[in-house]
């Protein structure tokens, strides 16, 4: 039987990539000052039917539970954090500044770079409204993309103002109630044919594609590229209108992230969205907020399709899965000496492994090199001398079985 479609195993070497992406989405989250949370991976089918947007209450895996609960598996975390947010603010200094890294479901079409589940970092912002916060936040997914070897030249994150838009549908007199689907016209625009977004948009069609020629700016947005120069992560970034996002809860700045090569779909995705946790509090708690997140599919594609990227990635993966010693048991009376060395060398923090069964030397040894080991530790007839053999050099030294752990510390690398 096969997982179902959209959905992934994770052998160890896939298991060890997502660690690798786990452990960078971590650090720099850290190097930004971003706590790490979490919530649950089922929630009520309400908080996403009212809060997400159409195109992913579309893709929800819900289901009624034994309870006649309506719930659905979390297709994002921003409605989960939100809710949280709005019951249980007061507890917490604002801004806050909180990261998580949940495993998200959405019913898509398989495609490249889109699965039916994948795992986000998000980070998000609540309680501060000044664009110096949404210029923190671009900046740190800039360097989250970074942090994987990547440079200018392999991405860009692309940064608009819904309220550039808003601003126009107040001057269209475009009734309110029209607004998001005007927004996702807007926001398909690149991917649909001129001619379908021009049936969605109606009359809006000729001042909106007269914008998207020409491109648009604004006073906020020069201030955010402003802000990015001051870091020297000018050349990340660029203002770019037709930028909306499909969620529905966003109300000002957006952004979203490409390969420059513009292979892949979005790799990150983010912005503005100040009305959201008002509109899940009882008590009408007004707390701005922003954030983005960050998928593990295209991320890992672009990094395994880009020679530094991976070579950083395998670097890493390897010094920290490798075992460094293998210990070979020569001859079985020896078993018991093997043991009390294999156990007090792991308590002092070495990776360890040998032959559970018996075997033939040679095999042995063929194991050691299997695992990546730096040394082979033998015990045989040479006894209470050892044979500490490193497996790069070939170099085999006798040492006396209680100075292995002093042998090794002289041999590691500094
Ligand atoms: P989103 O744009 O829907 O935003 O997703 C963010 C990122 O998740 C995308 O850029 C992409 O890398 C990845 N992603 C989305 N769908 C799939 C899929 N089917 N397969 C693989 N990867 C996928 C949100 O989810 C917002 N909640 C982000 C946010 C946080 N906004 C504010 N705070």
């Amino acid at each position: 039987m096969q997982p179902l479609t959209g959905f992934r195993d994770f052998l160890p070497d896939a298991c060890a990539e997502r660690n690798y992406i786990f452990a960078k989405w971590r650090e720099v989250a850290g190097h930004y000052g971003f706590v790490e949370f979490d919530g649950p991976v089922l929630e009520e089918l309400d908080l996403y039917k009212k809060k997400s947007g159409e195109e992913i209450v579309r893709q929800l895996y819900e289901f009624v539970d034994k309870g006649e609960r309506a719930v659905a598996l979390r297709p994002e975390m921003t409605p989960t954090l939100a809710r949280i947010v709005a019951e249980q603010h007061r507890q917490f200094r604002k801004p806050l500044k909180w990261f998580s890294i949940p495993q998200v479901f959405r019913y898509e079409r398989p495609q490249r770079g889109r699965l039916r589940e994948h795992f986000q970092l998000n980070c998000d912002i609540i309680g501060e409204e000044v664009p110096e916060s949404d210029a923190e936040l671009i900046a740190l997914v800039i360097d989250v993309v970074r942090a994987f070897g990547f440079t200018s030249q392999d991405f860009v994150v692309r940064i608009s103002d819904r309220e550039f838009w808003t601003e126009l549908l107040k001057l269209e007199k475009v009734p309110p109630d029209r607004w998001e689907e005007m927004l996702q016209a807007i926001d398909k625009s690149e991917r649909e044919p001129r001619e379908k977004t021009e049936e969605r948009l109606g009359k809006l069609a000729k001042p909106v594609f007269e914008i998207l020629e020409k491109g648009g700016e604004s006073v906020k947005l020069n201030e955010i590229m402003g802000n990015l120069r001051m870091r020297g992560l000018a050349d990340f970034a660029k203002i770019d209108v037709r930028i909306v996002r499909g969620l529905a809860y966003y109300t000002g700045i957006v952004f979203e992230v490409f390969d420059r090569a513009g292979k892949f779909r979005a790799i990150a995705g983010g912005g503005r969205y100040d009305q959201l946790v008002a509109q899940l509090s009882d008590n009408a708690v007004s707390l701005p907020a922003l954030g983005f997140a960050i998928g593990d599919v295209v991320l890992g594609e672009m990094i395994r399709g880009n020679a530094t990227a991976r070579a950083q990635m395998e670097k890493t993966i390897t010094s920290e899965r490798d075992v460094e010693i293998y210990v070979v048991v020569a001859k079985e009376e020896q078993r018991g000496n093997a043991m009390a060395a294999i156990q007090q060398l792991r308590d002092s923090g070495y990776r360890v492994d040998y032959s559970l069964a018996s075997a033939k030397i040679a095999r042995q040894f063929r194991l050691a090199e299997q695992t990546g080991a730096r040394f082979a530790i033998v015990f045989g007839d040479e006894w209470p001398q050892v044979g500490v053999k490193d497996l790069t050099s070939g170099k085999q030294e006798s040492v006396p079985h209680d100075k292995v752990p002093s042998h090794l510390e002289s041999l590691r690398e500094p």
